[in-house]
């Protein structure tokens, strides 16, 4: 079940506890402990549910939270206006289970000193703001670089600051709906959830003997030919696998051939 499916679910367990406890006279009069065993039903009802743990002080905190905020006497606005902000930056997350962060300065010179001493084409996948590809493309004048982000927010910061670099290619698509292909590099740094499918495309697409690595997160059971551990505060770990020959390939036309 997607996560967020069992975030509803829990929400409205912890619901129909609390009103089911207060029908039965059990709970003191008033709102706070009708709200108070809301956020413990929803707790509970997540543990149920095996959400991930880190979502128990989430629905502990939901409900406090947003009676509380009713206090403040905000304009409505200013919900709609912190809904819509999020909305763009995060998109569909919650289907992707990849959120937004970005790869610090240590990380992107340690990623410089991966790519070979020849131009290479480079393939940020799930791009964010474009700054690992800002300053890939300074250092590297003589490689072509390409991002794709989905969310709406970081695209356009992207497209943006990215404006003045002739070699960055910057498009807003699905990173599973580009062709990997074209490129010799593939930088990933996602979440632990797509990285089987990651892998899987990258042994469909990606030409033998070129690179895919991610940052902190390995592919399920794959072993990566070098591991680089980068000296920043995050203690970053970047996997790097190398793509093998395949004995056969199938070719757009559904035509086998061997690569050798
Ligand atoms: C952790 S950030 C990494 C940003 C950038 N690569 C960096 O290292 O600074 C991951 C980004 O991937 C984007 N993303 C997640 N799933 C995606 C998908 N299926 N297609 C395109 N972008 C995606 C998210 O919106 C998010 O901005």
């Amino acid at each position: 079940m997607p996560p967020a499916l069992k975030a509803l679910l829990a929400q409205i367990a912890g619901w129909l506890l609390a009103l089911a406890a207060a029908r039965t006279g059990l709970l003191p009069a008033g709102l706070w402990p009708l709200v108070a065993s809301q956020a413990l039903g929803a707790a509970i009802a997540a543990a149920v549910l095996r959400s991930a743990r880190w979502w128990i002080p989430i629905h502990l905190a939901f409900t406090p939270l947003a009676v509380s905020a009713r206090g403040l006497d905000l304009a409505p606005g200013w919900y709609l206006g912190a809904f819509l902000g999020l909305l763009l930056i995060y998109w569909s997350s919650f289907r992707t289970q990849v959120p937004l962060y970005l790869s610090n300065r240590r990380t992107a010179e340690a990623i410089a000193r991966l790519l070979p001493q020849r131009p290479v084409r480079f393939l940020d996948i799930g791009a964010g703001t474009g700054s690992l590809l800002r300053h890939l493309a300074r250092q590297r004048p003589d490689c072509s670089f390409c991002g794709v982000e989905l969310a709406p927010g970081p695209w356009l910061v992207g497209k943006i600051l990215l404006g003045g670099l002739p070699q960055v290619a910057w498009q807003r698509t699905d990173l599973f709906s580009l062709r990997w292909s074209d490129y010799d590099f593939v930088y990933a740094f996602l979440s632990p959830v797509p990285m089987a499918a990651v892998w899987q495309k990258a042994q469909a697409e990606m030409r033998p003997g070129s690179l895919l690595v991610s940052n902190s997160f390995p592919v399920p059971d794959h072993e990566a030919q070098r591991l680089v551990d980068v000296d920043d505060r995050r203690t970053t770990r970047l996997f790097v696998y190398r793509i093998a020959q395949r004995d056969v390939e199938i070719d757009g036309s559904n035509r086998l051939y061997s690569n050798s």
